[in-house]
């Protein structure tokens, strides 16, 4: 990052105001985020977390549930009880109703003056509208204030416009943090410095030297216990609309002219705005809805996605999704990309397969038929970026065979690597909104996805069953056999 980007940490002191403060995700993911932001000095000095939930604490009751609930998902070796301390005295509880205006005075009361705020909204989104005119009522939001917005951004284009709409009452764009936080992996931001910061790559970088790209979000988990949410979502919204598309616009964008904000986002949204729209005959052919059943993971068996916590009888929610589709530009013609994610999968994977045209003949008589190269850069659950090239086997004879060169990220930097959200949540406190999507790319997002959505509704079917522990249903391999090519796992 250049240094301006790092001039921008805050001048005054910070309220991290976290809707949603007992759910899951705080729990998880962003306490753990900011304790380690704490560890690091990475937080002002003062800051206040405020944790707003419906749920009435009694005396410190809240900090000993964080301390119970949000301990044991910090990595052993980053916990310094000294720093925990410290990070738990800077927690404040508000209990109140997000509907209920009345409850915001508690909240008024609690939050500093003069200091900036960040109100982080990791609640559904129908209550975001509220929130948002809540708390301007109540006088919490002025110039310097922030607003975090977690995924899923509304269900549909229609309910996306609106929070946007409504958010955009009482926020400017630049106020505006819509958090995807696959965009806060360190290889997805990586995938910038290695397109844009290599010159050897770009000429290569298009039709026809790539002739397919994949993207895999594979994951060995269930539903667990988010029935009541996932059901009403599936994983076209949970995963395909927004983490998924973004890591396709990182592979398919034109050079930004600077990392600014809005220079890489005015990127972003010219792939999103490309993407080949999908009549109803593309999406019976290049779509494959699923649904797991029983089956084994890892040697463990695991129940069918109907017989889980809370999943309704008969339910059709797709808990994987493979498709194929284009970018129409000059750099994407006729490129297939492939995308595939489900839950209880073989294994937890997240990889993009970038497959390159084959020589155009070949001298020598046998060549393994396998495609020669290929760049592949793995994001879960180890960070790799290899290049697939061929090379003679040792011995008489031209054997050849395929050679990773191997990027080894780890040796060459010693240093620690942040998740995700920390390292989010560390651009929110400093104003950098690169790392995060633009109303304009969030509603390009979801105009290419609805009318999928609408598709499989008007074609009535039921998904394809796949075995949890599979790689889902043998469609999934059908649409790329027939164009010749096959999943890399
Ligand atoms: C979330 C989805 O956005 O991403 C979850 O709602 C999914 O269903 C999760 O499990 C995957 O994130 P990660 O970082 O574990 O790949």
């Amino acid at each position: 990052m250049s240094t301006s980007l790092n001039t921008l940490a805050p001048s005054l002191p910070l309220d991290m105001i976290i809707f949603g403060g007992a759910g899951d995700l705080s729990i998880r993911k962003l306490l753990p985020a900011l304790y380690m932001a704490h560890l690091h000095g990475n937080l002002p000095p003062s800051t206040r977390i405020i944790a707003v939930g419906r749920h009435a604490y009694e005396g410190a009751g809240y900090i000993d549930f964080v301390q119970q609930q949000s301990q044991p998902f910090i990595d052993a070796k980053n916990f310094e009880s000294k720093a925990w301390q410290e990070f738990l005295q800077m927690l404040d509880y508000v209990c109140l109703d997000a509907t209920d205006p009345d409850g915001y005075a508690a909240l008024a009361r609690v939050s500093r003056q003069g200091v900036e705020r960040a109100f982080y909204l990791a609640t559904a989104p129908s209550l975001f509208t509220s929130i948002c005119d809540n708390l301007a009522s109540c006088g919490l939001i002025d110039s310097a204030s922030r607003v975090v917005l977690e995924k899923p951004l509304g269900h549909d284009l229609a309910s996306a416009q609106e929070i946007n709409i409504a958010v955009g009452r009482h926020f400017s764009e630049s106020q505006i943090y819509r958090i995807d936080h696959y965009l806060g992996k360190e290889t997805v931001q990586n995938l910038m410095v290695l397109r844009f910061g290599n010159g050897i790559l770009e000429p290569l970088w298009r039709a026809p030297n790539i002739v397919s790209v994949q993207i895999t979000v594979a994951e060995s988990v269930g539903v667990g216990s988010r029935a009541g949410f996932y059901n009403e979502t599936g994983a076209m919204r949970d995963m395909v609309q927004n983490h998924i598309l973004q890591l396709l616009c990182i592979i398919a964008m034109e050079p930004p002219v600077s990392l600014d904000p809005d220079a890489v986002r005015d990127e972003k949204l010219k792939v999103l705005r490309s993407l080949r729209r999908m009549t109803l005959g593309d999406i019976a052919r290049d779509t494959v809805r699923g649904q797991y059943v029983g089956g084994a993971v890892n040697g463990e068996s695991a129940k069918g996605y109907l017989n889980e916590l809370d999943v309704p009888a008969g339910s059709s929610t797709e808990t994987f999704v493979a498709l194929r589709t284009y970018v129409d530009a000059w750099r994407w013609a006729n490129v297939p990309f492939f995308i595939r994610t489900g839950k209880r999968m073989q294994k937890r994977l997240s990889q993009i397969v970038i497959e390159f045209a084959n020589p155009p003949f070949s001298i020598f008589p046998d060549a393994p038929r396998t495609r020669a190269n290929r760049l592949v850069i793995q994001l879960q659950p180890e960070e790799s970026i290899q290049l697939q090239l061929m090379a003679k086997q040792p011995g008489s004879g031209m054997h050849m065979l395929p050679v990773n060169l191997n990027l080894d990220l780890e040796s060459a930097f010693s240093q620690r690597r942040a998740e995700a959200y920390e390292r989010l949540l560390i651009d929110v406190v400093r104003g950098r909104l690169t790392h995060f999507m633009r109303r304009d790319e969030l509603e390009a997002a979801w105009s290419w996805v609805d009318p999928i959505l609408e598709g499989w509704q008007e074609l009535g079917e039921r998904p394809h069953n796949y075995a949890a522990g599979s790689w889902g249903p043998d469609a999934s391999a059908a649409l790329l056999a027939r164009q010749g090519f096959e999943w890399i796992e």
